[in-house]
């Protein structure tokens, strides 16, 4: 009876305290939940480092790519995870990468290989762009840590080439473009964009309201600074500034 109460108040503790973290930073810092297989947790946990531009970040920058590009549905998500691979965890991810050497790591490797029989993600979807391609060798010679940040998104800023192109680049391109789009949804193009910002399915997605398809459909999703970014430039006319 007393264990009861005493795991009681600790939840409520708990949730206290994640309330007041949820308030205190803009954009809330992502702590994986059952995912510390890679041992060497690197800045996580803690998660108070302010965002340097001289480190990648793996919650932030490296997660939201390879989702994009690897976690479709067929390939490498929660559910499919082809040949054993489920590329939405970072213990999912580090079974592929070897820390601090890119060349020995199969998650570079397969990116970059020039045979296209091994290369990932397979024809006929296209190569990872090459700034994506850049951060992942970044981050593995860094130590391939499961590391965050705060900070590194401005409110103030809500153009479509300053905000919302980014987002969608890095979050959302990977499915929605190429031969078969998710949904048949192509957003590589201002146009695409413009679309499904006028028909309310961006904000119903992105802001995971009911009746619509929470997008990404993995990972952290966006964080309350690029939504609060998409809100304006929507409530802006989303015009292709
Ligand atoms: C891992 C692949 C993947 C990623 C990443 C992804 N999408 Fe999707 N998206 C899909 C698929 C597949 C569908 C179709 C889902 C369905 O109809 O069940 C879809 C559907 C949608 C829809 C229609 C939703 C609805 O309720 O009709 C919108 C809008 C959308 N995505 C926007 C986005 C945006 C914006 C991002 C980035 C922030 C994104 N998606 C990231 C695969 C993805």
């Amino acid at each position: 009876m007393q264990k009861k109460q005493l795991m009681r108040t600790l939840l409520v503790c708990f949730s206290v305290f994640a309330l007041l973290m949820a308030c205190k930073h803009e954009i809330p810092v992502y702590n994986p939940p059952v995912d510390n297989g890679g041992g060497s947790g690197g800045s996580g946990g803690g998660g108070t480092v302010t965002c340097s531009p001289d480190t990648v970040y793996f919650q932030q920058q490296i997660l939201p790519i390879i989702v994009s590009n690897c976690a479709k549905s067929g390939c490498h998500d929660a559910s499919s995870h082809v040949e054993g691979l489920n590329l939405t965890t970072y213990s999912g991810i580090m079974r592929i990468v070897s820390p601090g050497n890119p060349g020995n790591s199969k998650l570079y490797r397969v990116i970059v290989t020039s045979n296209n029989g091994d290369r990932m993600p397979p024809p006929p979807d296209p190569r990872m762009p090459q700034e994506q391609v850049d951060l992942i060798y970044k981050w593995i010679q860094q130590g391939a840590k499961n590391n965050a940040c705060t900070g590194g998104c401005d409110t103030a800023v809500f153009t479509y080439s300053g905000a919302v192109k980014p987002i969608i680049t890095s979050q959302c391109q990977g499915c929605h473009s190429g031969a078969a789009p998710g949904g048949g949804i192509d957003l590589s193009t201002y146009n695409g964009v413009k679309a499904v910002a006028n028909n309310g399915k961006l904000w119903g997605a992105v802001h995971k309201d009911p009746g619509y398809v929470a997008m990404p459909p993995a990972g952290n999703g966006l964080s309350d600074c690029q939504l609060t970014q998409i809100r304006k430039w929507l409530d802006n006319g989303s015009p292709n500034n």
